[in-house]
């Protein structure tokens, strides 16, 4: 049995963010890998803020633990991102 604890990824849906090419994209990019993984086994968790703090750099994410920063994402980007961050259990979709 593998002590896997799947990472946080917090994606920013707010209007800077949205304004900034869209953190909305980039949550249903990440929403429909998971969409692919197991319910039960979930190879990260998903998660939204209206906020970052981090406004001039959108669209951006951040992943716990390590509260890990990612600025001015695309999808691609920030499936790559995520899809490292959750190995090896991403790597089995
Ligand atoms: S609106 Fe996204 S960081 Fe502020």
């Amino acid at each position: 049995m593998s002590d896997f604890q799947p990472p946080r990824v917090i994606v920013c849906t707010g209007v800077n963010c949205k304004a900034a090419g869209c953190g909305q994209r980039i949550y249903r990019r990440l929403e429909a890998l998971l969409a692919e993984a197991d319910p039960l086994r979930p190879p990260f968790l998903l998660r939204t803020a209206n906020c970052l703090d981090m406004c001039g750099d959108g669209p951006n994410m951040v992943i716990y633990p390590g509260n890990r920063r990612y600025n001015h994402l695309d999808e691609d980007a920030a499936e790559a991102i995520v899809r490292a961050a959750a190995a090896p259990e991403v790597g089995r979709l």
